[in-house]
């Protein structure tokens, strides 16, 4: 055994048996929800956030995430959990988890300044004993090339002094799955760092798979969601094919689905939202184009989602057309802004990709969105529609996302016309003449 290995033992014993405390970096809908499993599971969290306005708000009790309650956040806090903007402060934990955002830029290529400045405050803060761990969504190489030159430049060495390790994040906002119940893929950049982050997390959540590198790790995320942008879009694809036969795409996927093997349903939609599942193939594309590696998959299935906001469009000027109605101003309601449903973010959400081609056409536009506030829909320069508004005034309902807490049946009853880009109206059985599948 090398002294590295006996090192990064000894170092997860400690993790496995004490107390120790979890330093969070960046408190959104990721970081939030793991410091908040760290205080269940009898951890001391520091959490580190740039926003003053959020911090605050989290030290009185309001959380910004729908899957940290309230109630989650009060029990957090009672355990003597502090949010802080001083950095300084997470010179005390044992384990830095760093969960900022990796946006894409202008052109679509991965945007690091947030990791960058992660790696940064890595740098200020990093003590000897400490594991670093990334679990921002990103290119494979990633926590090398950031992570252990941060260590390094605090005068410290891996392997020797501090740890480092990729975990990607796989929560999925609005899914009863909470943080501590999704298993944890993890990989360190060298064995040792392995040793210590299994060690570690172990601790957070239930379920731990280990791979052999941080680049496995990082790697693994990005074929999570390049598997689902890609069947989407195939799904996407096909859509449009059945609507030329006339055939309902919805009878065959539900078919299709009956096979109890070698078939995994995905449905076609207005386009693919939020910010993984848009975004994170362009991490796996940019480096694979560096590297000179083609990826004809991920460019595809880009193109055909990227798209279909326009072929929506289209089919709602046909359904239209066909009641021999221009979209200039007719008024057409959209059910849904948020990216998916029943959760309240409408980051890179295709609903306003739709909405924002229709609006350009002349269409008198209202949104209906229980979750998303009114707000969000106004500075979005839309019109917000109360819930339990009366209807009959709208010629079109737009579905854009499948929320649960909409009366589907009730919207048919009261307009002309709906047309349905979830499918949901096949899903809860509802049959009315006046609804048109995507
Ligand atoms: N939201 C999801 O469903 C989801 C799921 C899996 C993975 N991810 C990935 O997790 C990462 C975080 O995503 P998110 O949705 O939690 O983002 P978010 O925008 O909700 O939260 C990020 C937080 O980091 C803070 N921040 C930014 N720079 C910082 C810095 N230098 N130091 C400290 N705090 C900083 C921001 O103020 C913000 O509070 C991204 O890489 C994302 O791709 C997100």
């Amino acid at each position: 055994m090398t002294d590295h290995d006996q090192l990064a033992q000894t170092r997860a014993r400690t993790l496995t048996d004490d107390r120790w405390t979890v330093g969070v970096i960046g408190l959104g809908y990721v970081g939030l929800p793991m410091a908040a499993t760290a205080a269940a599971r009898g951890l001391d969290v520091v959490g580190f956030d740039v926003d003053a306005t959020r911090v605050a708000a989290l030290n009185e009790g309001r959380s910004h995430v729908g899957d940290v309650t309230d109630a989650e956040l009060a029990a957090t806090l009672d355990s003597g959990a502090c949010f802080t903007t001083e950095e300084g402060q997470l010179s005390a934990a044992d384990a830095l988890v760093i969960a900022v955002p990796s946006p894409l830029g202008r052109n679509r290529q991965p945007d690091m300044a947030y990791i960058e400045a992660a790696a940064d405050t890595v740098a200020r803060v990093v003590r000897p004993g400490m594991l670093v761990s990334l679990e921002s969504t990103t290119y494979p190489g990633t926590t090398e090339d950031y992570l252990v030159p941060a260590i390094e430049k605090a005068g410290l060495a891996l392997d020797t002094d501090v740890w480092v390790s990729f975990s990607p994040e796989r929560v999925d906002p609005g899914n009863v799955k909470k943080t501590a119940d999704i298993p944890k893929v993890l990989g360190g950049v060298t064995p040792s760092s392995t040793v210590v982050a299994e060690a570690a997390y172990r601790r957070l959540v239930d379920n731990v798979h280990v791979v052999s590198s941080a680049r496995a790790a990082e790697l693994t995320k990005l074929l999570e969601n390049t598997y689902r942008a890609v069947n989407i879009a195939m799904v996407n694809e096909l859509a449009q094919i059945a609507e030329v036969f006339d055939i309902d795409i919805w009878e065959v996927i539900d078919a299709a689905a009956t096979k109890p093997f070698g078939f995994q349903p995905f449905y076609p939609g207005p386009g693919v939202g939020g910010h993984c599942i848009p975004l994170d193939p362009q991490f796996l594309a940019w480096r694979a184009r560096e590297a000179k590696v083609p990826t004809r998959f991920i460019d595809l299935a880009e193109d055909v989602n990227l798209h279909m906001p326009e072929y929506v469009v289209e089919r709602i000027i046909e359904v239209l057309n066909d009641r021999e109605r221009p979209v200039k101003n007719t008024r057409i309601l959209g059910l849904g802004i948020a990216y998916k449903a029943n959760i309240a973010d409408d980051r890179e959400s295709p609903a306003m990709d739709v909405l924002t081609r229709l609006a350009a056409r002349g269409a008198d536009l209202g949104v209906l969105d229980p979750h998303v506030p009114t707000e969000r829909i106004t500075a979005r320069g839309l019109t917000p529609v109360e819930p339990d508004a009366d209807l009959s005034g709208w010629t079109m309902a737009l579905v854009l996302t499948d929320h649960a807490a909409v009366d589907y049946a009730a919207v048919a009853d009261q307009v002309e016309v709906v047309f349905d880009t979830r499918g949901i109206y096949r899903r809860l059985g509802i049959e009315r003449d006046n609804v048109v599948a995507l």
